[in-house]
């Protein structure tokens, strides 16, 4: 069965909307039509809309990097899946790492925003992933399974082709320092049996799972080369379009 790779860049706090558009410009110059692969780049809120009409009718989706689990109301500062969806975006990466660490988001709210993310559409890439002391501590499965069980609560099987989930080891992010193909592998095994035991066997086989952490075109081709390993989501690397275009061409690789 050829798999339908999914390689999503996160450009996180950086760039301003000038910069974005340049870059994504560069990026849909780059890819090749008709892409075997799925291809989406998230810039920061500010920089969506420029993004938006440069990615406009290409290979390339847009993706924004959280949004707010509310329809509309006195949130301030707040971003709603319908105003994302009037940009055209597609996917929303949710439970990130970061935002987990530094902005206290939990399993349960990030289970409400993906249900609002699905009731309006979007495709949610929801992540997940344990910590250096998590790992150390043998608990990177019991951490990973109450991350997927408290984050999915309530999702039926018709979610499976809108569902996206990362496994982000925390001890691999921004450091350089990748999960082996066979780590990564082990883990992506497991997240694929929680999801069979959630939703069942063919909707877990639908549901992509994506690697991050230090993903580079180095390490690129091993890593998804592995059988549970549906793509990537991609940190520094996709903040170049060489290294970002590299990563595309090893998924399309392995698809052909
Ligand atoms: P790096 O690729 O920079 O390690 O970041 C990974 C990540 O957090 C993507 O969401």
């Amino acid at each position: 069965m050829t798999r339908n790779y999914l390689i999503a860049g996160n450009w996180k706090m950086n760039l301003t909307a000038t910069e974005s558009a340049a870059l994504a410009k560069e990026v849909v110059q780059l890819v090749s039509q008709n892409s075997s692969v799925d291809i989406c780049v998230s810039p920061t809120f500010t920089a969506l809309d420029a993004v938006s009409r440069m990615v406009n009718g290409s290979q390339v989706s847009l993706g924004a990097q959280n949004m707010h689990q509310e329809v509309s109301g006195a949130y301030t500062g707040e971003i709603s899946a319908s105003m994302l969806e009037s940009l055209e975006v597609d996917y929303v990466i949710l439970g990130h790492s970061e935002r987990r660490e530094y902005f206290g988001e939990t399993d349960s709210l990030v289970n409400q925003k993906t249900v609002a993310a699905l009731q309006a559409g979007l495709k949610p890439i929801v992540c997940v992933g344990e910590t250096l002391e998590q790992r150390e501590a043998d608990q990177t499965i019991a951490v990973i399974q109450s991350q997927v069980e408290g984050g999915l609560a309530s999702l039926g099987a018709d979610c499976a082709d809108s569902l996206v989930i990362a496994y982000e080891p925390v001890w691999a992010i921004g450091t350089g320092k990748t999960a082996t193909p066979e780590m990564a592998e082990a883990v992506h095994a497991e997240i694929r049996a929680m999801l069979t035991g959630l939703m069942g066997e063919s909707a877990a086989q639908k549901i992509r799972i994506l690697y991050g952490g230090s993903m580079k075109p180095e390490n690129a081709d091993e890593l998804l080369a592995q059988a549970n390993i549906d793509g990537g989501l991609i940190g520094g690397a996709a903040l170049k379009a060489d290294s970002f275009i590299s990563l595309i061409d090893s998924a399309a690789k392995q698809s052909n």
